[in-house]
């Protein structure tokens, strides 16, 4: 490579980086024959909020990363230029390749520039307050407000789901304060989103808490709650099954593992609960008793193992949903987040209906449907203790 060349790009990648605007480079095609090395990824990363050069070597079969501060990792780029014949460098704005061939230095528009921007656009409608103290505590943020790279899918499905309670909790008759319980609240993402939502956006009164089986996501939570100064916000250990004396208003339970999602809609139930959500996770429970219905028309829809999973997967949900309805409640099925974020995407939203349903008829499509697979029980019906 040219020296000109090469100090070109050291100015534009030092320069992109300094300037938030350096997304990524690659330098494939290494000389040395002795060496496996495939390519040289190199990207910005934030470790604990500082701003530094990620190196990831790629050889045959290990990669190996090494971050490094901007000086080390400019010589480190001028070394390698010399020993790779192909370069390629991508900015907000602009890319830039080269190759040992035609030896010149190419620069183009980045086509993706345009998107990148919409995206930064949209932040400005997202509904959480990105300055708010719980989100750089669990690392969504950094100490400037501005969402971690790597966060910004779970930033985004966190907004999705206070965009959906928001409509959910608006159009419901709910007492003041609101007591929501959320059930398998794991690191309390959404848990204190919610909270912190209602009670400082929205100047809402609220009593939160969250149920985890986990003792030290419970002390950790704990903790943050008191550091945020979340006063109505508490975590509790234990679990859902358990929970006898709690009254909840408005049950969650996002991704508790599967038949945990049956002992919180259970308890939602038994507790009366204005709303109840759930997004369910794994389905093992009615997959497991589907291997015995394998016989008769139905028989083709249980032949292939994912097709089956999905079945399992839907029957689950819709026997969930029906048990809702039998219980009084008027239940939607929708997606919570597209599924190119996270393949457990539904969520169940139950509502208590002040009109009287047809529980019968709810409680014999249920039947209808577990003879038709040939399953012997929902948990959710034990759950209830409604056989
Ligand atoms: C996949 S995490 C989801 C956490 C959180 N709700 C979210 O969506 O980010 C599921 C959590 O539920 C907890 N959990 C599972 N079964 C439970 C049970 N029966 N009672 C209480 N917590 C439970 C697990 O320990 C785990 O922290």
């Amino acid at each position: 490579m040219k020296s000109n060349t090469r100090d070109r790009i050291l100015e534009v990648f030092k320069k992109s980086f300094e300037t938030n605007n350096l997304h990524k480079v690659k330098l494939s095609g290494y000389e040395s024959p002795e060496e496996d090395l495939k390519a040289v990824i190199i990207k910005p990363v934030l470790i604990k909020d500082t701003k530094v050069l990620q190196y990831v070597h790629s050889y045959a079969t290990r990669d190996v990363t090494k971050n490094k501060e901007l000086k080390d990792g400019l010589d480190h780029l001028e070394e390698m230029l010399s020993s790779f014949n192909n370069f390629s460098m991508v900015t907000t704005e602009h890319v830039y390749q080269w190759n040992s061939k035609t030896s010149r230095l190419f620069k183009s528009a980045n086509s993706q520039a345009v998107k990148t921007n919409q995206d930064h656009d949209k932040q400005k409608k997202y509904m959480l307050d990105q300055q708010s103290p719980y989100l750089k505590e669990l690392g969504i943020t950094n100490a400037s407000g501005n969402i971690i790279g790597s966060k910004s899918h779970k930033f985004k499905q966190i907004n999705k789901y206070i965009e959906i309670m928001d409509s959910v909790l608006s159009s419901a008759d709910l007492s003041d304060p609101v007591r929501i319980h959320d059930a398998g609240s794991g690191k309390g993402y959404l848990t204190f989103a919610l909270y912190d939502y209602l009670k400082n956006t929205k100047d809402r009164k609220v009593e939160v808490t969250g149920i985890e089986l986990r003792k030290e996501l419970v002390e950790k939570c704990n903790a943050l709650a008191e550091t945020c100064k979340y006063t109505s916000l508490k975590f509790i250990e234990g679990g859902i099954a358990d929970q006898e004396a709690i009254e909840a208003e408005v049950l969650l339970a996002l991704h508790a593992c599967d038949t945990a999602t049956d002992d919180a809609i259970a308890l939602g139930i038994k507790s009366n609960a204005s709303v109840i959500v759930c997004s369910p996770c794994c389905h093992k429970q009615i997959r497991k008793q589907l291997s015995k219905g394998t016989q008769g028309s139905i028989s083709p829809l249980l032949k292939y193992g994912i097709i089956k999973e999905r079945q399992a997967e839907i029957i689950t949900d819709v026997i969930r949903s029906l048990l809702l309805e039998a219980h009084g409640y008027k239940t939607k099925v929708m997606e919570f987040i597209s599924s190119e974020h996270t393949p457990k995407n539904l969520l169940i939203v139950a509502v208590k209906s002040k009109s009287l349903q047809d529980s019968t008829n709810k409680l014999q499509e249920v039947q209808n449907i577990k003879k038709e697979f040939g399953i012997e029980y929902h948990y959710l019906e034990k759950a209830l203790k409604t056989i």
